[in-house]
């Protein structure tokens, strides 16, 4: 590889970034090239939590540590490159699990010490929607849609990381929604894909479960689904909801996903702009994606969602990220000591 420099500070055959993700239970790697796109991505998941219902803290550092360098080292030999054709690393710095950030965090500042690169500090949240750019090339301005396990963001994004805040969730994530009322249907964790597949056998219309918030604003609520499920299901007989289990996963996530593509039309109107990106692992169900392309469609509105695997947590998107940041200069580009972990989003 190597190559000459273009007079852009490119390389003819592109510049090549290192994505490392660590910010909760995925180990993730991946090699991102400015001319020929994805050369790989590994994403190793931490299944020790399964038995616990959810994320451990400490248990996901323990994983992280244990699993980085194999990640990185399958990455980089999926994509047929050594070390030295690296022209970048790029890493999540948060929000996440502190414990799980600073093990990406050190060992990305270690690699790129070691091997004298340029380190680009990366928000995941912000990642997710650039994760619409490795198979896609997404019109600014758009409106983002941002569904994971920990966050619900509408978002406009005028260039790139120029981004507004249009409204978040008061209370649960939409990915903590789906997790949590598959947990009260004996769904193991994380709950989401498992809602996904069990909704798609069942009748979203058995049981209307509440919307909450969504004749107005742009922002969200969804801790009184949980609420209505627990009530619900203290009135049915055991054998019932057994049988109606695939409805009631219908049903609910009826309720979630009407309440993400009603915002996000309604957002789209507010605004006046016509692209919108849809990011997070939510943005994998199958439901939401059907849902809010039929919306795109009514709108003459072009949608652009990852493909699933780009969808939930990956070192891809940050190495997406990463190489943008890097080369519009908004990043903070340096070698190590700079970038920190956070835990929440900065406001
Ligand atoms: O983006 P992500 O991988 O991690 C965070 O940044 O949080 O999102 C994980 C969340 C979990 O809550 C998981 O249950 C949910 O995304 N999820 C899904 C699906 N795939 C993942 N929720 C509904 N349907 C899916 N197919
Ligand atoms: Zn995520």
């Amino acid at each position: 590889m190597g190559g000459e420099i273009k007079q852009d500070g490119l390389k003819e055959n592109g510049m090549i970034t290192l994505g490392i993700e660590s910010s909760c239970d995925d180990t993730a790697a991946a090699v991102w090239c400015s001319e020929r796109g994805l050369l790989s991505s590994v994403v190793s998941s931490q299944d020790v939590h399964v038995s616990w219902g959810g994320v451990v803290p400490e248990l996901a550092s323990r994983a992280h540590h244990q699993t980085i360098t194999d990640t990185v080292k399958h990455a980089l030999e999926r994509a047929r490159i050594t070390v030295k054709d690296l022209d970048r690393v790029a890493v999540t710095e948060g929000p996440g699990l502190m414990g799980s950030l600073l093990v990406g965090l050190s060992f990305a500042k270690g690699f790129s010490l070691s091997h004298n690169l340029p380190i680009v500090g990366v928000n995941h949240i912000d990642a997710h929607l650039y994760a619409a750019f490795i198979e896609h090339e997404p019109e600014f301005p758009f409106v983002g849609l941002i569904v994971s396990g920990g966050h619900t963001r509408l978002v406009r994004v005028d260039a790139p990381f120029v981004h507004t805040l249009l409204g978040e969730t008061r209370d649960d994530a939409a990915g903590e929604a789906f997790d949590k009322t598959g947990k009260m249907l004996g769904l193991p964790y994380p709950a989401g894909p498992e809602m996904d597949r069990l909704a798609r056998e069942g009748d979203p219309e058995f049981h209307a479960f509440p919307r909450s918030m969504i004749r107005e604003g742009l922002e969200f609520s969804f801790s009184g689904l949980k609420t209505s499920l627990l009530y619900y299901l203290e009135e049915q007989k055991e054998e019932y909801v057994t049988k109606h289990r695939a409805d009631i996963c219908a049903s609910v996530s009826a309720a979630i996903t009407e309440v993400l593509s009603v915002k996000l039309e309604r957002a789209m109107e507010q605004t006046g702009i016509r692209s919108v990106v849809m990011a997070g692992g939510v943005s994998a169900n199958s439901m939401l994606r059907k849902r809010c392309r039929a919306m795109a469609d009514r709108l003459q509105t072009a949608l652009w969602i990852p493909s699933p695997e780009y969808c939930t947590d990956n070192g891809a998107m940050i190495a997406v990220a990463g190489a943008m940041m890097d080369s519009l200069e908004r990043g903070r580009v340096q070698r190590g000591v700079g970038i920190r972990p956070y835990a929440r989003m900065p406001r």
